[in-house]
């Protein structure tokens, strides 16, 4: 299949693209070609276009270049995102413009402009890379919250607008994946592997599994969604997050 994926370079997006890219033709829109052409070096099956997503001319100009090499996209993946993690009363408007842009808008405008290419084949698989904090919130995450809320809802949208033309559109709502450990160098920031991140910096007690999910059971989730075998699944917004949103 050929696959779309924003934020290919970033920690959930390496693991993504590595799993996929095996079986399919990746696409990765990113704003540092350099960086990720590095992260993946001698990998097949890629290809790399330059976005700035908070740009909509550099989408709408990366959807063309993308549909002037190659006649179909099949998957949508809308992974690339930020966190500005502050207070909401020093949120400047820059910094709201940006989160909204880049979390929200870019998945909209990625999905308008590539939906009716996926209309005409009767076919496509649009998985939006959600949080729990859609749902729940914490302190210092009102725009992140608002943003992932408004990916759900484009999610559920798409699913039942398009569902008709065998489009399919669901995201996955994952919660804090670990972070870097504290030994951080050049090698550990394009690591694709689980033991460079920590495990935990906040209480376990949140999460009934109490620990951090690894990357590799967020990208089975992924990799389903974007398979066969999930033909009948559509407008879901999935917690792949321990429990976390059962216990609320
Ligand atoms: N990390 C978590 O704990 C967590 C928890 C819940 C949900 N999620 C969600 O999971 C997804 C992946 O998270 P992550 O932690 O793997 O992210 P990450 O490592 O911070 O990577 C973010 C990606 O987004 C790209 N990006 C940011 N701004 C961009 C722009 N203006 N134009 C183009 N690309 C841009 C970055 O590209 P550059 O390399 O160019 O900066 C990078 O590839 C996100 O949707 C996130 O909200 C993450």
């Amino acid at each position: 299949m050929n696959i779309v994926i924003t934020g290919g370079n970033g920690k959930l997006g390496q693991n993504i693209v590595e799993r996929l890219q095996k079986d399919n033709e990746i696409f990765l829109i990113t704003r540092n070609i350099k960086k990720t052409e590095k992260i993946f070096e001698n990998k097949e099956n890629l290809h790399f276009y330059n976005c700035n997503l908070e740009l909509y001319n550099d989408i709408e100009s990366c959807i063309h270049k993308i549909f002037d090499e190659f006649k179909n996209i099949d998957v949508i993946i809308n992974n690339a995102a930020l966190d500005i993690d502050q207070p909401m009363i020093e949120t400047t408007k820059e910094d709201f413009e940006k989160i909204m842009s880049v979390n929200l808008f870019a998945p909209y405008f990625i999905c308008q402009k590539i939906i009716p290419r996926m209309k005409q084949n009767k076919f496509g698989k649009i998985i939006n890379i959600s949080s729990d904090l859609s749902i729940r919130t914490v302190k210092n995450a009102t725009e992140y919250s608002m943003t992932k809320a408004g990916l759900d809802a484009l999610t559920r949208s798409i699913a039942v607008e398009y569902g008709e033309y065998g489009i399919t559109a669901n995201s996955v709502n994952i919660n804090g994946m670990k972070g870097y450990t504290t030994k951080v160098n050049e090698n550990i920031l394009f690591s694709k592997e689980d033991k460079d991140y920590d495990d935990w910096k906040q209480s376990k007690e949140r999460i009934p599994l109490s620990r951090r999910g690894n990357f590799s059971e967020f990208v089975d989730v992924i990799e389903f969604l974007c398979s066969n075998k999930s033909s009948y699944i559509n407008g879901v917004n999935l917690p792949v997050d321990g429990g976390i949103i059962a216990k609320l």
